[in-house]
């Protein structure tokens, strides 16, 4: 496993990259934090934009100074500039002191703008003229303040897509992409899944004490084996639950993982049904299946269906027999046949 940060006493956070592409991104990161350049991460959901940020700051001249993360989806427009470019007294109700906003109090740092495709069209504007011109002014104000933050962005949307549709100003594109860090997903990167599990397993004993928490080779085939659409935050999810449920020493076995991950045991990586979702298409369910008999992908089909209004139900045997409208000593068949398991009121 190759980390980051070989200094253990550091409080740098570890990336575990053991796959050749995320050795990419690390060796993209080490060049991106001799720059100064305007940094763009995209990636899905959970693949580590936000410690790549992170990473990048630390190892840059910058890392004296502030990191500062702003999520340009959670705020309205006024909030978001107000945020990014601080306001001045009265220039809108509540607005009772002059406050600096992040380009600001980030000075001689590095201002995150975390999903940076969520930003409207007139703060896209804005941003452009902040990023071409190194000037903020506050709202309210007249005055321009010159900035000194090395800016990062990360988005999980496809922003040349929202080009295409005129969602995403192709000018601020180029300006924010001069360094350019895509993260594959997790399914992309099997060889990344046993270390970060090790990872996990030792950061999360450390954390409750435990000297020792251990998979099973048949539990971590699963882990292996899982497609992980939450990537590696839902490995880490994954993880904390099983040590946090199990005594130290523990060699933790199929039945102990999650049910999404259970519900896996036989048949290849498939996407989990949302909630109340009609059951997986033919064309959704994912790898080959252009061998499987009638009856193994009926199988496959009650297995997810059993599991999504397991999932639904809390594993509330009676819920759960109630809304597929068939006995509950049908449904511990039903259970018993595929492994899986409710939970007994
Ligand atoms: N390669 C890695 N090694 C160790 N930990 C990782 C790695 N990648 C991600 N993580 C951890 O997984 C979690 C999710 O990472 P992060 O928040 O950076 O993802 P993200 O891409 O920003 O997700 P989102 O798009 O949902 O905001 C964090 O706890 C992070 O520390
Ligand atoms: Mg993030």
């Amino acid at each position: 496993m190759l980390v980051s940060d070989p200094s253990p006493t550091s409080r740098r956070p570890v990336i575990v990259a053991a796959s050749a592409a995320m050795q990419r991104i690390l060796d993209i990161a080490r060049r991106a934090a001799a720059s100064d350049a305007t940094v763009l991460i995209q990636g899905e959901t959970g693949t580590g934009k936000e410690l790549v940020a992170r990473t990048i700051h630390d190892q840059s001249e910058r890392s004296g100074g502030p990191f500062v993360a702003v999520n340009c989806g959670a705020y309205t427009d006024s909030l978001l500039a107000s945020e990014l470019f601080g306001h001045v007294r009265g220039a809108f109700t509540g607005a009772v002191t002059d406050r600096a906003g992040v380009f600001e109090t980030a000075s001689r740092g590095t201002v995150f703008l975390d999903e940076i495709g969520e930003m409207s069209p007139t703060m896209q504007v804005k941003m452009l003229r902040v990023m071409q011109e190194r000037l903020v002014i506050r709202v309210g104000s007249s005055k321009e303040t010159h900035i000194d933050v090395r800016v990062i962005a990360a988005t999980n949307t496809d922003l040349v897509e929202k080009i295409r549709r005129q969602e995403f100003r192709e000018d601020l594109y180029y300006r924010v992409k001069v360094v350019s860090c895509v993260i594959p997903p997790l399914r992309d990167r099997p060889d990344d899944i046993d270390p970060l599990i090790d990872h996990f397993l030792a950061h999360f004993c450390a954390l409750i004490g435990h000297r020792d928490v251990t998979l099973a080779p048949a539990a971590r085939k699963i882990l292996q084996r899982h497609a992980w659409p939450g990537n590696v935050r839902q490995i880490r999810g994954e993880i904390e639950q099983l040590v946090s449920m199990a005594a130290d020493g523990t060699v933790l076995a199929p039945n102990d993982l999650s049910l999404e991950l259970r519900g896996e045991t036989a048949m290849s990586p498939m996407p989990a049904a949302p909630q109340g979702s009609a059951p997986p298409a033919a064309a959704s369910i994912g790898t080959d299946r252009s061998d499987a008999t009638y009856q193994a992908l009926l199988d496959e089909w009650t297995r997810a269906v059993i599991e999504e209004r397991l999932t639904r139900f809390a594993g509330n045997i009676t819920r759960t027999a109630q809304s597929l409208a068939i006995s509950r000593s049908t449904l511990y068949a039903l259970l018993k046949k595929y492994g899986m398991h409710g939970l007994d009121e």
